[in-house]
């Protein structure tokens, strides 16, 4: 049988710019694909032409089996779709454009109005529900614009970023709610910059990178790859870095890595903050003082640096960098890479 959502060969050149360069995607029936890249990488022009927005310049696709470019009107019908930016009429209340979007797909007044009161309460907007979008907080308008995508209940999804500018909590809570719906049995696509949510939320992830698929897999094979969870631990006395490392040696599962100068250890481990609190136990037996330590999950740097040997390219590195912030479209109305 075939994926729910299946392409072969996209291709979709803007001018010089090759946003999708070959990209093969195939998401079974009741699983999650998380589709992870950088800035530019491609991921909103995938989404954007499986859920007919775009016209491929090449290759195919199907969803639920209904061919993407001979009957867009059918794939619409079965989709939901919420975007990088969110979409919602500023003027009418969040309750009204849940409302409208189930008159829009013919849910009947009543069904609409349910559905609509219920997605408010499951996304924590009742107390906002009846004030206009306009006086909504980013976070709030981006919640608003998830629930409409599920106010038709489309077997398939596609989220485009749906957390990025999103508070821990609201992340954490949306998280709940895609897990939800996929044990319901719906099929999702999502897009991200975050190897933790992929993580979190995927059953295949797909690393793409200029256009094209760099590495696909299990979060574990892919961890595999880019060598997992990590120890970092710094130790007072240089005199004990060996015993350190011989201690560290029996909870890792690969080589320990010591970069001596600064007395520090890396231990790839399994079973995160359990085998951390081990770790830390053996080294305090073996009277080793630690100055320092954590635990260093895979991001998305360190998938990249792995596989590409180079950083990710960040919207948002860090506090200091907020100030020259752009939208990634300004570089390209502007010519840039040519
Ligand atoms: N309308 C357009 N005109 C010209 N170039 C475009 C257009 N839309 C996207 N591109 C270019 O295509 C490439 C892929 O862009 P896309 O928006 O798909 O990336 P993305 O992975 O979604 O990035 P982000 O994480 O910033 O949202 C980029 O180089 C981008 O500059
Ligand atoms: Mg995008």
């Amino acid at each position: 049988m075939t994926a729910t959502i299946s392409a072969t060969g996209l291709v979709k050149r803007y001018g010089e710019v090759t946003a999708l360069d070959g990209l093969d995607l195939s998401v079974p029936e009741g699983t999650v694909l998380g589709l992870l890249g950088p800035n530019g990488a491609g991921k909103t022009t995938a989404v954007s032409i499986l859920t007919t927005l775009l016209e491929p310049d090449e290759g195919q696709a199907t969803i639920a089996g209904v061919d993407l470019r001979t009957r867009p009107d059918e794939v619409r019908r079965r989709i939901g779709l919420s975007g990088q930016y969110a979409a919602v009429d500023e003027v009418l209340t969040g309750y009204e454009n849940l409302d409208m979007i189930g008159r829009l797909y013919h849910l009947g007044k009543a069904r609409s109005k349910t559905r609509s009161r219920e997605l408010l309460e499951r996304f924590d907007l009742v107390d906002a529900g009846d004030r206009p979008v306009k006086t909504y907080s980013g976070g709030m308008r981006r919640r608003l614009d998830l629930a409409g995508a599920l106010v038709a209940e489309p077997p398939v999804l596609f989220l485009d970023e749906p957390t990025t500018g999103l508070d821990p909590r609201s992340r954490i809570d949306l998280w709940a709610v895609i897990r939800e719906l996929v044990a319901k049995g719906s099929t999702l696509l999502l897009t991200t910059q975050y190897m933790e949510e992929a993580d979190q939320l995927a059953d295949e992830i797909v690393v793409i990178d200029h256009g094209t698929a760099i590495a696909r897999g299990t979060s574990d094979q892919l961890k595999s790859q880019v060598g997992g969870d990590r120890i970092d631990v710094s130790i007072d006395d240089a005199d004990q870095l060996g015993r350190a490392r011989a201690v560290l040696e029996r909870v890792a599962v690969g080589d320990v890595e010591v970069d001596a100068p600064v007395r520090r250890l890396l231990a790839p481990i399994s079973g995160g903050a359990g085998t951390l609190t081990t770790a830390l136990r053996a080294l305090d037996d073996a009277g080793i003082a630690i100055s320092d330590v954590g635990l260093r999950r895979p991001t998305l740097d360190d998938v990249f640096l792995t596989l590409t040997g180079r950083r990710a390219e960040h919207e948002e590195t860090s506090e200091d960098d907020a100030g020259r912030e752009s939208d990634p479209r300004e570089s390209t109305s502007s010519g840039a890479p040519s």
